[in-house]
Protein backbone atom coordinates (compact mmCIF):
# COMPACT_ATOMS: atom_id res chain seq x y z
CA UNK A 1 0.00 0.00 0.00
CA UNK A 2 1.34 3.54 -0.97
CA UNK A 3 0.98 5.55 2.29
CA UNK A 4 -0.33 9.04 2.02
CA UNK A 5 1.91 11.68 3.71
CA UNK A 6 0.02 13.29 6.31
CA UNK A 7 0.78 16.45 8.80
CA UNK A 8 -1.14 16.64 12.25
CA UNK A 9 -1.31 20.14 13.44
CA UNK A 10 -1.95 20.24 17.67
CA UNK A 11 -1.81 23.10 20.06
CA UNK A 12 -2.29 20.95 23.26
CA UNK A 13 -1.58 17.53 25.06
CA UNK A 14 -1.59 15.47 21.82
CA UNK A 15 -2.98 12.44 22.95
CA UNK A 16 -4.96 12.30 19.97
CA UNK A 17 -1.57 12.78 17.90
CA UNK A 18 0.06 10.03 20.17
CA UNK A 19 -3.25 7.02 18.45
CA UNK A 20 -2.36 8.82 15.27
CA UNK A 21 0.87 7.97 15.25
CA UNK A 22 0.83 4.35 17.14
CA UNK A 23 -2.09 3.35 14.09
CA UNK A 24 0.23 4.80 11.28
CA UNK A 25 2.71 2.08 11.97
CA UNK A 26 0.23 -0.36 10.96
CA UNK A 27 1.47 -1.80 7.93
CA UNK A 28 -2.09 -1.53 6.18
CA UNK A 29 -2.97 1.79 7.44
CA UNK A 30 -3.32 4.38 4.91
CA UNK A 31 -1.20 7.80 6.19
CA UNK A 32 1.92 7.85 6.98
CA UNK A 33 2.94 11.19 9.54
CA UNK A 34 6.04 12.75 7.89
CA UNK A 35 5.18 16.42 9.85
CA UNK A 36 3.76 17.48 13.31
CA UNK A 37 3.01 21.55 13.33
CA UNK A 38 2.23 23.61 16.53
CA UNK A 39 1.77 27.11 17.21
CA UNK A 40 2.51 26.40 20.78
CA UNK A 41 6.07 26.12 21.63
CA UNK A 42 4.92 24.26 25.14
CA UNK A 43 2.78 22.09 23.90
CA UNK A 44 2.68 18.78 25.43
CA UNK A 45 1.71 16.86 22.47
CA UNK A 46 5.14 17.49 20.92
CA UNK A 47 6.89 14.64 22.88
CA UNK A 48 5.06 12.59 21.00
CA UNK A 49 6.94 13.34 17.81
CA UNK A 50 10.15 13.74 19.36
CA UNK A 51 9.62 10.36 21.16
CA UNK A 52 8.61 8.65 17.47
CA UNK A 53 11.28 10.55 15.59
CA UNK A 54 8.46 12.33 13.64
CA UNK A 55 9.94 16.10 12.49
CA UNK A 56 7.85 18.84 13.82
CA UNK A 57 7.93 22.49 13.21
CA UNK A 58 6.64 24.96 15.85
CA UNK A 59 5.14 28.21 14.06
CA UNK A 60 3.87 31.37 15.64
CA UNK A 61 0.63 32.19 14.30
CA UNK A 62 1.30 35.85 14.95
CA UNK A 63 3.86 35.04 12.42
CA UNK A 64 2.38 36.97 9.40
CA UNK A 65 4.32 34.19 7.11
CA UNK A 66 3.06 31.58 9.30
CA UNK A 67 0.87 30.10 6.85
CA UNK A 68 3.07 29.96 4.18
CA UNK A 69 5.86 28.57 6.24
CA UNK A 70 3.77 25.90 6.75
CA UNK A 71 3.31 25.31 2.92
CA UNK A 72 6.76 24.93 2.48
CA UNK A 73 7.25 22.91 4.56
CA UNK A 74 4.38 20.36 3.62
CA UNK A 75 5.30 20.83 0.22
CA UNK A 76 9.09 20.00 0.59
CA UNK A 77 7.77 16.71 2.47
CA UNK A 78 5.33 16.05 -0.23
CA UNK A 79 2.54 16.03 2.15
CA UNK A 80 -0.90 15.52 0.66
CA UNK A 81 -3.35 15.17 3.76
CA UNK A 82 -3.22 17.08 7.02
CA UNK A 83 -5.37 16.36 10.31
CA UNK A 84 -6.33 18.81 12.68
CA UNK A 85 -5.72 17.18 16.14
CA UNK A 86 -6.99 19.69 19.17
CA UNK A 87 -5.43 22.60 16.70
CA UNK A 88 -6.60 25.75 18.02
CA UNK A 89 -6.41 28.30 15.30
CA UNK A 90 -8.61 28.96 12.38
CA UNK A 91 -6.71 28.55 9.20
CA UNK A 92 -7.05 30.99 6.54
CA UNK A 93 -9.68 30.57 3.41
CA UNK A 94 -6.75 30.21 1.07
CA UNK A 95 -5.11 27.52 3.17
CA UNK A 96 -8.22 25.50 3.51
CA UNK A 97 -9.09 25.97 -0.39
CA UNK A 98 -5.54 24.90 -1.52
CA UNK A 99 -6.31 21.57 0.51
CA UNK A 100 -9.55 21.26 -0.04
CA UNK A 101 -11.08 17.81 1.00
CA UNK A 102 -7.88 17.29 2.22
CA UNK A 103 -7.80 18.21 5.71
CA UNK A 104 -9.73 16.39 8.34
CA UNK A 105 -10.66 17.75 12.26
CA UNK A 106 -11.70 16.08 14.84
CA UNK A 107 -14.12 18.12 17.46
CA UNK A 108 -15.21 16.93 21.02
CA UNK A 109 -19.38 16.98 19.90
CA UNK A 110 -21.87 15.14 17.79
CA UNK A 111 -21.90 17.32 15.11
CA UNK A 112 -23.45 19.69 14.05
CA UNK A 113 -24.87 20.13 17.89
CA UNK A 114 -22.48 22.23 19.65
CA UNK A 115 -19.75 23.93 17.30
CA UNK A 116 -16.73 25.79 18.94
CA UNK A 117 -15.49 25.87 22.25
CA UNK A 118 -16.86 24.52 25.63
CA UNK A 119 -18.83 21.79 24.68
CA UNK A 120 -18.87 20.45 27.76
CA UNK A 121 -19.94 22.96 29.91
CA UNK A 122 -22.70 23.64 27.08
CA UNK A 123 -23.36 19.91 26.61
CA UNK A 124 -24.25 19.65 30.80
CA UNK A 125 -26.13 23.00 30.74
CA UNK A 126 -28.48 21.39 28.20
CA UNK A 127 -28.76 18.16 29.89
CA UNK A 128 -27.81 16.41 26.68
CA UNK A 129 -28.28 12.60 27.54
CA UNK A 130 -25.91 11.43 24.37
CA UNK A 131 -23.17 13.04 23.68
CA UNK A 132 -19.73 11.62 21.20
CA UNK A 133 -16.73 12.84 18.67
CA UNK A 134 -17.37 13.66 15.15
CA UNK A 135 -14.57 13.41 12.55
CA UNK A 136 -15.28 15.75 9.83
CA UNK A 137 -14.02 17.10 6.76
CA UNK A 138 -12.66 21.17 7.08
CA UNK A 139 -14.36 23.84 5.17
CA UNK A 140 -15.00 27.22 5.71
CA UNK A 141 -17.36 27.81 8.07
CA UNK A 142 -16.21 26.35 11.79
CA UNK A 143 -16.70 22.66 12.57
CA UNK A 144 -19.34 22.76 9.32
CA UNK A 145 -17.44 20.65 6.85
CA UNK A 146 -19.43 16.95 6.15
CA UNK A 147 -19.10 14.46 8.54
CA UNK A 148 -16.80 11.22 7.87
CA UNK A 149 -17.29 9.52 11.23
CA UNK A 150 -19.36 9.92 14.46
CA UNK A 151 -18.85 8.15 18.09
CA UNK A 152 -21.97 8.38 20.52
CA UNK A 153 -22.11 7.49 24.53
CA UNK A 154 -24.88 7.77 26.87
CA UNK A 155 -24.38 10.97 29.58
CA UNK A 156 -25.16 10.52 33.16
CA UNK A 157 -26.79 12.34 35.69
CA UNK A 158 -22.96 12.32 37.65
CA UNK A 159 -20.83 13.25 34.36
CA UNK A 160 -18.45 16.32 34.90
CA UNK A 161 -16.47 18.50 32.48
CA UNK A 162 -13.54 16.39 33.59
CA UNK A 163 -15.64 13.01 33.27
CA UNK A 164 -16.83 14.25 29.48
CA UNK A 165 -13.46 14.53 28.45
CA UNK A 166 -12.40 11.67 29.34
CA UNK A 167 -15.29 9.74 27.60
CA UNK A 168 -15.16 11.48 24.04
CA UNK A 169 -11.37 11.24 24.41
CA UNK A 170 -11.75 7.71 24.65
CA UNK A 171 -13.77 7.06 21.70
CA UNK A 172 -11.55 10.13 19.27
CA UNK A 173 -8.61 7.81 19.28
CA UNK A 174 -10.49 5.33 17.31
CA UNK A 175 -13.07 7.59 15.59
CA UNK A 176 -9.76 9.36 13.51
CA UNK A 177 -8.20 6.43 12.73
CA UNK A 178 -11.60 4.71 11.78
CA UNK A 179 -12.02 8.35 9.87
CA UNK A 180 -9.00 8.05 7.66
CA UNK A 181 -9.52 4.38 7.41
CA UNK A 182 -12.94 5.03 5.74
CA UNK A 183 -11.81 8.23 3.40
CA UNK A 184 -11.10 6.84 -0.35
CA UNK A 185 -7.56 8.22 -0.81
C1 LIG B 1 -9.75 16.76 21.52
O1 LIG B 1 -10.70 16.45 22.49
C2 LIG B 1 -10.41 17.27 20.27
O2 LIG B 1 -11.72 16.85 20.10
C3 LIG B 1 -10.39 18.76 20.42
O3 LIG B 1 -9.23 19.04 21.16
C4 LIG B 1 -8.87 17.91 21.96
C5 LIG B 1 -7.42 17.65 21.74
O4 LIG B 1 -6.87 16.74 22.65
N1 LIG B 1 -10.47 19.40 19.13
P1 LIG B 1 -5.40 16.18 22.41
O5 LIG B 1 -4.48 17.36 22.23
O6 LIG B 1 -5.43 15.29 21.21
O7 LIG B 1 -5.08 15.40 23.67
Amino acid sequence: MVKKNSCVFISGAGTNLKALILNSRQYNFPINIKLVVSNKKNAKGLKYAKKYSIPFKILKTKDPFFEKKILNEIKKRKITFICLAGYMRILSKNFINSFKGKIINIHPSLLPKYKGMNTFKRILKNKEKLSGCTVHYVNNKLDSGKIINRKIFEVKNDDTIETLKVKTQRLEYRAFSEAIIKINF
